[in-house]
């Protein structure tokens, strides 16, 4: 593919106005980091391209030697508060300094000033320090190695063609990209490991593998494989792939010692065992630990790590079994081994206990495991949010999951502090999120959906942003400075979350979407299926008894939410009926009833894409004409998909229940 055929999104370094950053950055010094290390030449380019294409500046005088106006230091010193990957900007007596621990420190800390400069910030003064929150910050792509992306919504795959691996101009920029907001980790194919995928730990892929792993290796990245538990038996020609067989354990020694002799930077890999048809220790009669730690064992002499899902849940339920509860699933899969898993094992441990809806409680696993390594995942690929068709900014639901207090300690028992290791006192932890890019030209089909994809970097990187913030510098950064600009698309983004919940599935219920593809409502689409996700409504009421007197997911929390959760009066509402049932007629805070609610919210997100729309439509003269065009085509899907949600919802349950809506709007 062409260099330049596709967008550079946060990178795109378009001219800004100066507010001072010229005087510092053309004469720069480098003060202990070697301008031959792979990682500092990818700073320095950077660099160059950001002061040229920003503030026309050409070149800069690159010495080795303290005097300069931009001084690129790494942090010595005992007292030192910049840590591994951390960046300290400084500004003082007219000379700017970027300090760094190391040098993925100062690749992110050039990123960090030129961010400043791009939202036309001045620098005078500055004193800013970043260390990363998590230690782990990665990007999971579920790409197959036919070029094809499961809950891919932007096109095809760049690591991928045809069963072959690629390394070019546009894997590079993905590199860039995704550096330059602190992404330190990659899984390059799909969870799902099938046919050629299986054979990316073999001779046939791993040349390729390695040139990906060493192009990343310069941005800070390590490169992870996700591998297929069967492989023993699909590669091998074993008969089993019991953890606790000598043969099989065998077979991996070597596998993993060839691994890495072809490429040893590799971070480990990620396993989806014992779900959704994967293969995995349970068919042998083992735990999830057996088998994580079998793979752990072997793979710690090269410094690898093993990140186990734990998307763990019965697939083949009957619809009329009330006792089994898939919210349950994962919690019950894993806690009786809390203790138990290796060092070198982390837990990847999806947000909620379902699937990424768009409104769910965070997994009890959080803070229920104490002595286990553990991440968390989310999704900004939109699955069920949306498909990158229908604007929906995450960053809010993300920043709810980091914020979540599991009570499981009296401090630092948020989500938060669980995985950057300040609960339990660990190094390996962190947080992953389902990328959401393709190979369409702007990288996720609506380019409002960069919004997550760069947004998801910075909060991983820095759990304390905001939203808000996020929102702010990425419409700085990629659309405009212009303050009408920033005020509306703000707006929009900060809405969208909510205006999506209101127009789909209301109070935590979750589903109710086209089964197979999950875009656009089918209310009882899932409902007699075997996948465990079940809204139960019939004339009555609507909802799941996941208190203690029904299915006792409740209880799987530490108090006092615990508490909260199983009680219908203290149970926060958003998340109502994913733990009560609930009667049609039932009060709500608002003094609505739950069917009023339901007719009301639905009504009202419609309009609400109708005010977004018409917000976008008022910025046509300041945004680039194919942006707009490409986002004003997708708000009118969005538009259809969400009158396509209300009628059907509404009148599913005015069907259902016979209670008509007190407006008096129309209903079919
Ligand atoms: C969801 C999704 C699948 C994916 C799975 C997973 O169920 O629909 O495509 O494989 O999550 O996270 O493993």
């Amino acid at each position: 593919m062409e260099q330049g055929a596709w967008s550079q999104l946060w990178l795109a370094y378009e001219k800004r106005q100066d507010r001072g950053a010229g005087a510092y950055v053309a004469d720069v010094a480098l003060n202990g980091f070697s301008g031959e290390h792979r990682t500092v030449k990818r700073a320095l380019e950077e660099l160059q391209a950001g002061i040229r294409g920003m503030l026309g500046i050409e070149g800069y005088r690159l010495r080795e030697t303290a005097e300069a106006t931009l001084v690129l230091k790494r942090g010595t010193g005992a007292d030192q508060e910049i840590q591994k990957e951390g960046f300290c900007l400084l500004e003082k007596d007219g000379v700017l300094t970027v300090e760094a621990a190391d040098e993925s420190g100062l690749l992110y800390g050039v990123a960090g000033l030129l961010r400043l400069i791009a939202m036309e910030k001045s620098l005078a003064g500055i004193c800013s320090l970043s260390n990363p929150s998590s230690p782990l910050r990665m990007y999971d792509h579920w790409d197959n190695m036919d070029g094809s992306i499961e809950r891919g919504y932007s096109g095809h795959s760049f690591f991928f063609r045809e069963n072959e691996v690629l390394v070019d101009g546009r894997t590079r920029d993905y590199a860039r990209l995704v550096s330059s907001v602190g992404i330190n980790g990659v899984v390059i194919n799909n969870v799902n490991v099938k046919q050629a995928a299986t054979w990316l730990i073999t001779d046939r892929y791993l040349d390729k593998v390695r040139e990906l792993a060493e192009l990343f290796e310069d941005y800070g990245i390590r490169l992870f494989l996700a591998v297929n538990y069967a492989s023993p038996i699909e590669l091998g020609g074993l008969e089993s792939a019991d953890p606790l067989d000598l043969e099989v354990q065998g077979w991996w020694r070597d596998r993993i010692a060839q691994v890495y002799q072809a490429v040893p930077s590799l971070g480990g890999f990620l396993v989806k065992a014992d779900s959704e048809g994967r293969p995995g220790p349970f068919t042998y009669g083992r735990t999830q630990a057996d088998g994580a730690n079998m793979l752990a064992r072997l793979i710690e002499p090269y410094g690898g790590l093993i990140l186990w899902r734990c998307f763990v849940y019965n697939c083949t339920q009957d619809w009329r079994d009330r006792k089994t509860d898939r919210a349950k699933a994962g919690y019950d899969s894993f806690i009786g081994q809390d203790g138990d898993y290796l060092d070198n094992v982390i837990l990847q441990i999806k947000n909620g206990p379902m699937d990424f809806q768009i409104r769910e409680p965070v997994s009890p696993l959080f803070g229920g495991m104490r002595k286990t390594n553990q991440m968390l995942e989310v999704q900004v690929a939109q699955e069920y949010t949306g498909q990158q068709i229908d604007v929906c900014y995450l960053i809010p639901l993300f920043r709810e999951v980091l914020d979540f207090d599991t009570y499981c300690q009296e401090d630092n028992a948020l989500v938060s502090d669980i995985i950057s290791g300040h609960t339990f006192g660990n190094q390996n932890t962190g947080i992953a999120a389902v990328c959401n890019t393709g190979d369409d030209f702007n990288w996720t089909g609506s380019d409002l959906a960069a919004a997550n994809f760069y947004g998801f970097g910075r909060l991983a990187f820095c759990h304390g942003l905001t939203a808000e913030e996020i929102a702010e510098e990425w419409i700085r950064l990629t659309l405009s400075n212009e303050e009408e600009v920033v005020r509306k698309v703000k707006k929009i983004l900060l809405c969208s979350r909510e205006v999506y919940e209101k127009y789909t599935s209301p109070l935590g219920i979750g589903w109710m979407v086209t089964p197979n593809t999950h875009y656009g409502c089918s209310v009882d689409g899932y409902e007699y299926s075997r996948w465990g996700t079940y809204h139960r409504a019939d004339h009555l009421g609507i909802g799941v008894d996941r208190s203690m007197r029904g299915t006792g997911y409740a209880g799987q929390y530490q108090k006092p939410n615990a508490e909260r959760y199983d009680s219908l009066q203290d149970c926060p509402e958003e998340l109502l009926l994913f733990f009560h049932r609930v009667p049609y007629l039932h009060r709500l805070k608002s003094g609505k009833t739950l069917i009023q609610h339901i007719y009301d919210t639905h009504f009202e997100g419609v309009e609400e894409v109708e005010e977004m729309i018409a917000l976008w439509e008022s910025l046509k003269e300041s945004i680039s004409g194919e942006v707009y065009d490409r986002v004003r085509e997708r708000m009118d899907r969005q538009l259809e998909n969400a009158r396509e949600w209300r009628d059907q919802v509404n009148a599913y349950f005015y069907r259902k229940s016979g209670i008509p809506d007190e407006k008096g709007r129309e209903i079919y």
